[in-house]
């Protein structure tokens, strides 16, 4: 197995430019989550942004950092892929909504200790690093009380999403075992992803002081429309969640 954090620098500037496409639409809509856009007014994990310092670790296109900034947080956004923060900072110049991009890896943050009131990812570290590495980071760069929220696939969709995307969408038939469920090196792609069961996450937030506040599980509304319809058909995702995202607080 090589370096991950190399492998998946240059799988997600390959993607940038697929990527790119739906910035602006992410950046101007009311923040929302998921495949389905599920709006974040049903769910409510937005944090409480007014004044409050927050790092976005994997923050790609740079929309949920964008949406914080708008409410008010300071906000710094850490991205392993420069192509991908070319799309964010021209974001940030389209809607007039400056905040520092680092390049950089969330596996290994450059911010000292006790430094944010939140940690954000969806869809970044949040599944693109080794939970071993990131989480006692994220962990280590917030303050006693401080909140980290992160959006990645479920559980249960992980189990059943097929190796191949041909052989896709996610149906309803085991393609895994959940015990040591880790690293995920797919057979058609070079981008290497990290999941965990349940019961390890909360092994590792446990091991690294953080307490679990909530495990909130995303479903498709009967109305929503995706752009990946090649990984989850509609009538799945109203049955079982595309997403679970995770609001943990440090002691
Ligand atoms: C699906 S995007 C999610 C970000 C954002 N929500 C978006 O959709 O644009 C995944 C991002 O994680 C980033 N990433 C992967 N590995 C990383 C690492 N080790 N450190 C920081 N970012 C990383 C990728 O470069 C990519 O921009």
């Amino acid at each position: 197995m090589g370096s991950h954090v190399e492998a998946n620098r240059r799988y997600w500037d390959a993607q940038a430019e697929w990527y790119a496409q739906a910035a602006e639409s992410n950046w101007s809509a009311d923040p929302h989550w998921g495949l389905w856009r599920v709006p974040d007014s049903e769910i409510k994990l937005l944090p409480d942004a007014d004044g409050a310092d927050v790092v976005e670790l994997g923050c790609g296109t740079g929309y949920v950092g964008g949406w914080l900034a708008a409410r008010g947080a300071n906000v710094v956004g850490i991205d392993n892929s420069p192509d991908q923060l070319a799309t964010a900072r021209s974001m940030q110049a389209r809607f007039d909504l400056p905040f520092p991009l680092l390049w950089g890896d969330a596996e290994v943050l450059p911010f000292a200790d006790n430094s944010f009131d939140v940690a954000i990812s969806e869809y970044g570290a949040a599944i693109w690093c080794d939970p071993h590495r990131w989480i006692p980071e994220a962990a280590r760069v917030l303050r006693p009380g401080g909140t980290l929220v992160f959006l990645g696939n479920a559980q249960v969709f992980m189990l059943c999403i097929p190796w191949l995307e041909v052989d896709g969408p996610v149906g309803t038939e085991l393609q895994r075992p959940l015990r040591d469920m880790w690293r995920f090196d797919w057979e058609d792609s070079s981008g290497v992803e990290f999941h965990l069961s349940h019961g390890d996450w909360i092994d590792l937030f446990n091991k690294n002081g953080l307490v679990v506040q909530r495990l909130v599980e995303l479903y498709a509304g009967p109305d929503s429309e995706t752009r990946y319809e090649h990984l989850a058909s509609l009538d799945w995702s109203t049955r079982w969640p595309c997403e679970e995202a995770w609001v943990v607080t440090k002691q």
